[in-house]
């Protein structure tokens, strides 16, 4: 393993060496948790190391920018790769080892195995990205085998890739624990995601509108909504309004499923992807494809509707 200059985090390229050192520091009693990621680090990537290393003796994080989760037109090239920079910041959060692998190191040439989950991958990301999800299940296996960890952390803000990773985790009796952190957003709500940096100023003014329509839903049930379809109106309404977004897709769907609902009686994930920037937007990556979600119809809002009613009536 070699050290950056004045750090004490290691940077492992081996896949060989990795796995042998966690396999050591587990014999030794140490805790191993790790944390996925393709690098262009933000808060929300953060968030996940701050769990892990709040949770477990050794953290491991892992920078691939993994070709198999792009489909052919998709911003393979020019995803941003700041290694430098996203190694200062792990290294200043006390992580333990940066798994950054060529690619290669992952993939042998021959290789043919797709990792296939069945129906969770199949709906909504799995629809608009038909390769996306076969990519990322091969690709959280491989590491998952290369860096045997007792836990892994993922973020909520993509929701159906922890719905795809718990079902092959269960499914293949793979023995890792895994963590959903929530999502971290922008001061005006935007969530955090790598491809925000693609947006142009009037493009990222726009984009925290994808969080207000969200917001409008959960302030809806609030007040006592119940109705998918008056809800999803209202939101599309909203999010009309900026001529740069173009929404894909817009699911309510059952907690902890892909399966869509027509009423709000019970937690339920608004999950939404969107085209941000003027259409025909050439650039370095054309229009920019961004995912949210939220979870409305929890029990506190039930008493938020209270809250909001007893007002009305002056109570
Ligand atoms: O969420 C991501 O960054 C990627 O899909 C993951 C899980 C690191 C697999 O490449």
């Amino acid at each position: 393993m070699s050290e950056l200059p004045n750090t004490t985090t290691q940077i492992e390229t081996s896949a060989a060496a990795i796995c042998s050192s966690v396999h050591a520091a587990k014999r030794s009693g140490a805790t191993v948790g790790f944390v996925p990621t393709m690098g262009a680090l933000h808060q929300g990537h953060l968030s996940l190391v701050e769990a892990s290393l709040a949770e477990c003796d050794k953290t491991v994080v892992s920078i691939f920018v993994n070709p198999t989760q792009f489909s052919p037109n998709e911003d393979l090239e020019s995803y941003p790769r700041p290694l430098e920079q996203d190694f200062r910041l792990l290294e200043k959060l006390g992580c333990w080892v940066v798994f950054a692998p060529p690619v290669e190191e992952v993939y042998r040439q021959k290789h043919e195995t797709t990792i296939d989950v069945g129906s969770v991958a199949l709906p909504w990301e799995g629809a608009s990205r038909p390769e996306h999800f076969g990519g990322v299940a091969t690709v959280v296996l491989k590491l998952f085998q290369i860096v045997p960890a007792d836990r892994a952390y993922f973020g909520q803000k993509d929701y159906q890739q922890t719905l795809v990773i718990q079902q092959m985790v269960a499914d293949l009796n793979i023995p890792v624990e895994i963590r959903v952190c929530p999502i971290v957003r922008e001061p005006d709500g935007l969530a955090m995601s790598s491809r925000n940096a693609y947006l142009l100023p009037e493009e990222r003014a726009q984009a925290g509108q994808l969080w207000k329509s969200l917001e409008l839903a959960e302030s809806l049930v609030a007040e006592g909504e119940r109705r998918v379809t008056t809800i999803r109106e209202k939101m599309k309404n909203l999010l009309a309004s900026s001529e740069q977004i173009e929404l894909e897709y817009l699911a309510f769907l059952a907690q902890g499923t892909v399966r869509e609902v027509d009423a709000i009686e019970q937690p339920t994930v608004v999950a939404l992807a969107a085209r941000v920037g003027r259409v025909g937007r050439v650039g370095r990556v054309g229009r920019t494809r961004l995912l949210d979600n939220h979870t409305i119809g929890m029990k506190n809002e039930g008493r938020r509707a209270e809250a909001t009613e007893s007002r009305e009536r002056g109570a």
